[in-house]
């Protein structure tokens, strides 16, 4: 087996389950640490047992509960980053990956509904990467995952959509503001990028407060509104956050979809 990440760290918020799962499995297989991060203590435990019994070695990945929606335990990340990595070990890839959602038409949409999706995909996505920046090693990336949804109006998911948007943003002013590191002086800087999936294949489908039969229904959907006439994979998501970590070594300020041609062609139903 091909390692070529050896010696490579990577921090993934929001990693217990779905795409950030995947991903770890991903980075791991080429040879990476990886500290994944998730909200509850349960997916947490089983991400742990999960990557365990694939074979991977203990001393390759930690899978710790912290929440994004609180600053003192995104602040507690950083003694986590060095107990993982090693003291004085930087990350070079943060995937900044924990989202919610919920799909409510914009009339009902609640305070509670739109604060937490703002606490956790904007508020969260900004303080965890402001507070992680000086652990970046200068030429590292960081990698936010945004949504096909930016893109256009998704009837039940305005509040996600610009929560969202507003990350594609941060990205792109991000990506200009730390093309050089540090502040303009000589060495390489970070790139920064987004992944913007369409309807991926995970335990939550990206979105809280469903059952299992909606959960059914909004794959069959998810399948007969993509062009390519299927949903994707994690795994097809995560080749696309490695491809920006670590293959795209003059790409900073994109966005990568991975959508099945959702965003751009429209086919006649079957
Ligand atoms: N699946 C899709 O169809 C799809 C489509 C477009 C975009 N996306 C985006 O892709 C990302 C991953 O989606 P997914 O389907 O893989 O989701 P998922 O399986 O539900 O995983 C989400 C991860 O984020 C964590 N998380 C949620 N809130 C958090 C918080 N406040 N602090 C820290 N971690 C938190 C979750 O932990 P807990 O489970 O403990 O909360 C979990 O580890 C999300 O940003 C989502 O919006 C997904």
């Amino acid at each position: 087996m091909t390692t070529p990440y050896a010696g490579k760290t990577a921090l993934i918020i929001g990693g217990t389950h779905g795409i950030g799962l995947e991903t770890a499995r991903l980075l791991l297989t080429r040879g990476a640490k990886v500290l994944l991060t998730g909200r509850r203590a349960e997916p947490v435990t089983t991400a742990a047992h999960e990557l365990s019994a694939a074979g991977f070695p203990s001393s390759s990945f930690t899978a710790i509960q912290s929440d994004i929606t609180s600053l003192p335990a995104i602040r507690d990340l950083i003694p986590r980053v060095e107990s993982s990595f090693g003291a004085g070990t930087s990350i070079d890839l943060l995937f900044v990956n924990a989202g919610y959602a919920v799909f409510e038409p914009t009339t009902a949409v609640t305070e509670e509904i739109f604060d937490r999706t703002f606490n956790t995909n904007t508020r969260g996505a900004f303080f965890v990467t402001q507070t992680l920046l000086p652990y970046i090693r200068p030429g590292g990336a960081i990698v936010f995952t945004t949504s096909v949804s930016i893109h256009g109006g998704f009837p039940g998911l305005s509040v996600y959509s610009a929560s969202k948007a507003a990350v594609h943003s941060f990205a792109q002013t991000l990506a200009a503001e730390l093309a050089r590191y540090p502040d303009g002086k000589e060495g390489p800087g970070i790139r920064v990028n987004v992944v913007s999936p369409g309807y991926v294949d995970t335990p939550t489908m990206g979105t809280s407060r469903v059952t299992e039969e909606e959960i059914v229904e909004h794959k069959k959907y998810g399948a007969a509104s993509t062009p390519m006439g299927r949903i994707a994979q994690p795994e097809e998501v995560a080749r696309a956050v490695a491809f920006l970590g670590f293959e795209a070594t003059f790409t900073s300020g994109e966005e990568v979809l991975v959508d099945g041609g959702s965003r751009l062609l429209k086919t006649m139903p079957a």
